[in-house]
């Protein structure tokens, strides 16, 4: 048996992909306990820079797990005697299995968050009130139960901030694609007459080119017949010195 004792995510680094059957982990809650740790988790200003550390974090755990591996995860926002009610209650993800129920999920909505480091995309189930949060590289790093009709508005609060960052992004994104679309179409335009163009171009080349054709006729014509000139005017040389010499 190995033991590896320090930061969560270089440690989990240290560890070969795919070799781990079970990881059972609890950790810190977001803003809630000092454990006077170096690097702890869970002192973030913001619930973005959590979220991301714990993304990275189980990022990693996903790799090192089997196909067949589960991973256990103890996470609230909050500790069973507060007045608050949790309502983040993490739930493990069973690799390969969670895949499946991901793909069966109804989607409330869907949307793309930039937690700077790593674009990661957030789908809510309808039924199951289950967030799901999804990195880059199309891995489920981390999975939320929400209970709606447990929480207090403090754990409301949070929710809407997701959410509400969600549905902003969803909007610039699809203002970005309405751009796009304008942009697209102007340029289809610009191609279309720079087509025509061309086209009267090549048609008027044309016309060009059977002009020179013509000349080039007229010119082979007058060299024609300043050749029979000249034996003309050599033929009445000749008679004139013949003439001559009689
Ligand atoms: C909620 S407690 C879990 C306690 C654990 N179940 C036990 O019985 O000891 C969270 C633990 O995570 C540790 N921790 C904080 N930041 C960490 C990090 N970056 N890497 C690894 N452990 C960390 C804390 O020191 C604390 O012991």
């Amino acid at each position: 048996m190995k033991i590896y004792k320090g930061d969560a995510l270089e440690q989990l680094k240290k560890i070969e992909t795919e070799s781990i059957d079970c990881i059972v982990t609890s950790p810190p809650y977001w803003q809630l306990r000092d454990y006077g740790v170096e690097g702890q988790l869970g002192l973030e200003k913001s619930l973005d820079e959590f979220l991301e550390k714990l993304t990275n974090i189980f990022q990693e755990a996903y790799r090192v797990l089997k196909e067949t591996g589960t991973l256990f995860v103890n996470l609230g926002d909050t500790y069973s005697n507060s007045a608050a009610i949790p309502v983040c209650g993490r739930k493990g993800f069973f690799k390969g299995e969670e895949y499946e129920a991901f793909k069966r999920a109804e989607y409330l909505t869907e949307g793309v968050y930039d937690n700077k480091k790593q674009l990661s995309k957030f789908y809510i189930d309808k039924e199951g009130l289950l967030l799901y949060v999804v990195g880059k590289d199309g891995n489920i790093v981390t999975l939320y139960d929400i209970d709606f009709g447990m929480s207090r508005i403090r754990n409301k609060n949070i929710l809407v901030e997701i959410l509400g960052e969600i549905l902003e992004k969803e909007k610039e994104q699809q203002e970005f694609e309405r751009k796009k679309n304008e942009e697209l179409k102007e340029l289809e335009r610009r191609r279309k007459t720079i087509e025509m163009e061309k086209e009267e171009l090549r048609e008027k080349l044309g016309l060009l080119e059977s002009d020179q054709g013509l000349i080039n006729k007229q010119i082979e014509n007058t060299r024609n017949q300043g050749k029979v000139l000249d034996m003309h005017i050599k033929n009445t040389y000749r008679k004139i010195i013949k003439s001559i010499e009689f």
